[in-house]
Order: structure tokens, then sequence, then C-alpha cells
């Protein structure tokens, strides 16, 4: 299972579509939606659909972007997928998701891209020119803002009597059908370099190689890297709408060849898994950080003792899981585990009681 982030500052509306498109499967998964903006829609329609949404305030950006690095390597994330996400990404970020970060942009870049370009300004400066295509383009992110690889784009026709809201629109739509295929071409380039790694026909990546700096082998003949997976999901694969240098190009390498590397505390000290979980929750939710729900141990295995066993059983899997998920930064998933072990003890209980109550009744009508 392959896992997702996304970055998103605003509605939504692809963040949503991209759950949408993979939640049927057992592929890839949407682990965390991160957004940056307190009152971002995006946060509450991602909540709705039991995604993990965790809200990075402007500081750490700027400050201390180790931290999300740190973050996206503990829930192991394979790949970084901005969505409507208006901050410049940090260097730190991209140089440790060099060819494992994506952005979608709403023009034919290189067109339209680049400062002061995103939303509604970029489809008025298209209908000013009176271009007579427009559409919507993935490309990895670099520092170089709007100008990484262009993975995949999406034309779509400017009508004459087209406005930059109905062209927003179209150009929204193209995203939808666009992102999710993209997402499953860079999923596939990553396993293909996995395999090349492995069979020794490339080189294992370190942490100081940046999508730059990648050497360039040959292609090999045979790579079209998106095949398996388009297979795997039933997605319609079309090899004409990749880049020409897609199919066989070598991509940039991955750090750390997926280790994550020990990111150092902001005084320069290493910092241990529960300290920086512990920060990074802190960070997430300001000077607000709820604390650690109850785990219900002890009453877990009460019941377990004195009640139903299976049910305490599993109401002890779920008190176990709190703490863990809660130093993991998951704080929706602790709350979540305290709630369902809250459950099975009740559960336990209750069985406890009547196959207590019930035993003798029943034991005398089969006498
Ligand atoms: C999209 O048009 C995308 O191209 C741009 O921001 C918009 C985000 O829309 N980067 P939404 O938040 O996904 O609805």
């Amino acid at each position: 299972m392959k896992k997702i982030a996304i970055f998103s500052s605003g509605a939504g509306s692809n963040a949503e579509n991209i759950y949408n498109f993979f939640a049927n499967g057992n592929r890839v998964k949407v682990e965390l939606v991160i957004y940056d903006r307190k009152d971002a829609p995006v946060a509450e329609r991602m909540r709705a659909r039991d995604v993990d949404t965790i809200y990075i305030p402007s500081e750490v950006w700027t400050d201390r972007p180790d931290e999300i690095v740190e973050l996206l390597m503990r829930r192991g994330i394979d790949l970084v997928v901005l969505a409507g996400f208006l901050r410049m990404v940090p260097e730190q970020l991209t140089r440790a998701f060099a060819g494992r970060m994506l952005n979608i942009h709403p023009s034919l870049l290189p067109a339209y891209g680049g400062k002061g370009m995103y939303g509604r300004k970029v489809h008025e400066a298209v209908i000013a020119a009176g271009d007579i295509h427009s559409g919507a383009t993935v490309h990895y992110v670099t520092t170089d803002l709007d100008r990484g690889e262009i993975l995949m784009q999406e034309e779509v026709e400017v009508a004459p009597d087209d406005t930059p809201a109905t062209l927003e629109e179209k150009v929204h739509k193209a995203e939808y059908s666009l992102y999710p295929r993209a997402i499953v071409a860079a999923l596939g380039r990553l396993d293909n370099q996995a395999a090349k790694i492995a069979a020794g026909e490339a080189p294992a990546p370190t942490a100081e190689h940046s999508a730059e700096e990648s050497p360039k082998s040959e292609p090999a003949a045979a790579d079209e890297p998106g095949r398996e997976w388009a297979e795997a999901l039933g997605v319609n694969y079309d090899p004409t709408k990749l880049p020409p240098n897609y199919p066989g190009a070598v991509p940039p390498p991955i750090p750390g060849a997926g280790e994550p590397a020990a990111a150092p505390a902001a005084n320069g000290a290493p910092m241990n898994a529960k300290e920086a979980y512990a920060n990074m929750a802190r960070n997430a939710y300001g000077n607000d950080v709820p604390p650690m729900p109850p785990a219900y141990l002890v009453w877990a295995v009460v019941m377990t003792v004195c009640c139903c066993l299976p049910a305490g059983v599993v109401a002890i899997i779920f008190s176990s899981q709190v703490s863990s998920k809660y130093y993991a930064g998951d704080i929706e998933g602790a709350r979540r585990s305290s709630e369902r072990a809250q459950i099975w003890i009740i559960v336990s209980f209750v069985l406890g009681v009547l196959s207590n109550t019930l035993y003798l009744p029943i034991a005398m009508l089969f006498n």
C-alpha cells in the first residue's frame, strides 16, 4: 500500500477527488492531509471522510521545516501531492522528497506559471491573451516555482464566450481526471526506480542528491512505469498522454532510499521519535494540543479477566493503540482508538453480565 500526503490551503476539491479515486482500491491510501490555513475548508471536507488532517502553522514552515520532513517520513509517505497549496514549499522538503512531490497548476505550463500566477489570475491572463487552449499541468516540485519536470498535462478549449469563472470550472474538471492518473504514473515511476536499484541497474540514491543533480542514464527500452499501476487500478493507461521524455526516463533519486533519516531538533541535538512527535503535535495544534485520550487499559484488562474474554481482548488492542498513535502525531486516530476501547469495554461488560445471569436458566432449561 502506497501512502500519499496531500498539502492544501483552500477548498480541497482536488484532495477530495483524489481520495474518492483511490478509496475503493487497496494500493494507494490518502494517509494525511496537511493544511496551512486554519480556516481552509479542505480540513472539514477530509475529516468527514475520516482522513487524518493536520494544521501546520506558518512559523513551522518557515523556521522548523525539518519537523514536517520528520512527520512525513515517520508516517511512511511515499508521495507528497500539492493540491491548491499556496505556500512556497521549503527547500528542506523539496530536497527530502525530490522526485516524490507533485503539484497541479491550472495552465499548460510553462505558460502562465511562476510568481503571482495562481487560481483565478491564471484564467484571467489566458482570456486576456486570447488563447484558444488552456488546461492543467502536473509537475514535480523543485525549488524553482512551477518549473519542475512536467509529468502530465490535460488540455481544454477556451470558447469565445468563456469568462475566467467558466474557464476555471473547465480546468477544474480536467484536473479531476488528470491528477489521479498522474499520481498513478508517479508511483509507477518510483516502483520502477526501486526495481532498478534492487537489480543493481541504478545507483542507490543518497539524501544529498536533489532532482537537478540526479544522473541521467540511458532509458531502458521496455519501461512503462505507469502501466502496471494503471491496470491494477482499472485506469485507462494512455502512453500518448505522457510527456515525450516520460517512458524509461530515470526519475530523480529517492532520498535516503526510503529509510527515514533522523531529523535533528531545532537546536541541533538529535530528537528521539517520541519528542519529535510530541513536538509535531504541538506545532500542528498550536498552544491547544489536545491531551492524550484515555486508554482505559486497566478497565480492558479487568473486563477480559472478569467478563467476556474475546471482547476484552479487543478492548486491550484498541487501548494499546492510543499512546502509539498519539505520539505518532495521529491525534485523531488516538481519539478513535480510545472511543473504540471504551465501546468494547462496555460490550465485554454487557456480555459478561448476560452470560452470568442467563447461565442458570439456560442450564435448567436443558436439564
Ligand atoms: C486548482 O485549480 C489547482 O490547479 C490550483 O489550485 C486549485 C485548487 O483547487 N493549484 P481545490 O482546492 O483543489 O478545489
